[in-house]
């Protein structure tokens, strides 16, 4: 193993078999990099009480800082043995996982999460995915697993195994190969730590489903990334190369465009290229569709990406975001 974890020979590719799932959790044993399918995003996974291992993390994405990472678990009861969940953060970890929902608590006495993972915190972020190949690896690898979403830095997060390959092949052990993730877009992530509950980022579970849960409103202004509410939210994030014109009604020549419901803007017809995240305004397909599509787009060789307003409600909230942070200056 290099310094990066990976095997002289390139990147394994693994089936989602019980065979692919015991090689994973082996190689995160001994101090490896394995990507891995969850329901948002392909995580770049390491064992988080590893501070080595999670280190190659930082040096494969090629990451410019320590941000703190997410800890991944398969059930709350390991969660607990990490983090310290008063009865807000209880309800929202009964209500939402498994699934696309992080929770940032205090660190537990006794709890293995490395300091580097957690950037220095006292406070850790927990995550129990509800992919069973998810589950299936962090059963059989006993101990937290450290995972950012596995795409070089400022680059877009991928939700199929070919989008993890571009970015890293031959800088990570092994992939295991799931197909394309159902959610499309990473957790919302949601700091209890002092009796309330704050909105770090908006994610697959929707601001409204949290707030029914709760009963009240969300803490937390939405995040632009100009003054990080959490460590790591840089604005520029999303990055396709090209560059995102946000909420065009109009098309301009030589743009491509990003287009959303059944109505297509005016100079559509001359773009240079056109997908559309999901022709009936459905934002659940929208939100699975986005990463990859940014993607196409991008690799089609336009300059400019234009694309048309997504409304602001539901998982609306967190594929703004996300746009947002595609266009963002860089
Ligand atoms: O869906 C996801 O969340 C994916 C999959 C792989 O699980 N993971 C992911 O990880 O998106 P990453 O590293 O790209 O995002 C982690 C987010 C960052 O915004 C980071 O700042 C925040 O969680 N975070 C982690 N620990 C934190 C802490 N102690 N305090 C505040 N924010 C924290
Ligand atoms: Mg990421």
């Amino acid at each position: 193993m290099n310094d990066l974890g990976s095997i002289p020979g390139g990147t394994l590719r693994l089936d989602t078999d019980e065979a692919g799932i015991e090689r994973s959790a082996q190689v995160l044993r001994n101090g490896g990099l394995v990507a891995f399918p969850t329901e948002t995003v392909y995580g770049l996974g390491a064992d988080a009480s590893d501070a080595a291992a999670v280190a190659r993390i930082y040096a494969a994405k090629e990451r410019p800082s320590f941000n703190p990472l997410i800890a991944h678990v398969p059930g709350l009861d390991a969660a607990r043995r990490e983090g310290v969940f008063d009865g807000i953060a209880l309800r929202l970890a009964e209500a939402f996982w498994p699934g696309p929902l992080t929770l940032v608590v205090p660190v537990a006495s006794g709890g293995t999460v490395s300091d580097l993972a957690r950037a220095g915190l006292p406070s850790v972020a927990l995550r129990v995915p509800t992919h069973p190949v998810a589950l299936s690896l962090l059963r059989k690898v006993g101990r937290p697993v450290a995972a950012p979403s596995a795409n070089r830095s400022g680059r877009v997060s991928p939700t199929r195994a070919e989008h993890v390959l571009a970015d890293l092949d031959g800088r990570i052990a092994a992939i295991l190969d799931g197909g394309s993730t159902s959610v499309g877009l990473e957790s919302t992530v949601i700091a209890c730590l002092d009796g309330g509950a704050r909105l770090l980022r908006p994610g697959g579970v929707t601001r409204e489903a949290v707030e029914v849960v709760l009963g009240l409103a969300l803490d937390g202004a939405q995040e632009t990334g100009e003054t990080p509410i959490g460590p790591g939210l840089l604005a520029s994030h999303y990055a396709p190369r090209a560059a995102v014109r946000l909420d065009a009604s109009r098309v301009e020549p030589h743009e491509a465009v990003l287009l959303f419901g059944p109505v297509d803007p005016p100079g559509t017809e001359t773009a240079t290229a056109r997908l559309n995240l999901s022709a009936t305004g459905d934002l659940r397909e929208a939100a699975a569709a986005l990463f990859s599509a940014l993607r196409r787009l991008d690799e089609a060789g336009t300059g400019t990406i234009a694309v048309a307003p997504v409304p602001q409600i539901g998982l609306g909230d967190a594929i703004n975001d996300r746009l947002r942070r595609a266009a963002a200056p860089r």
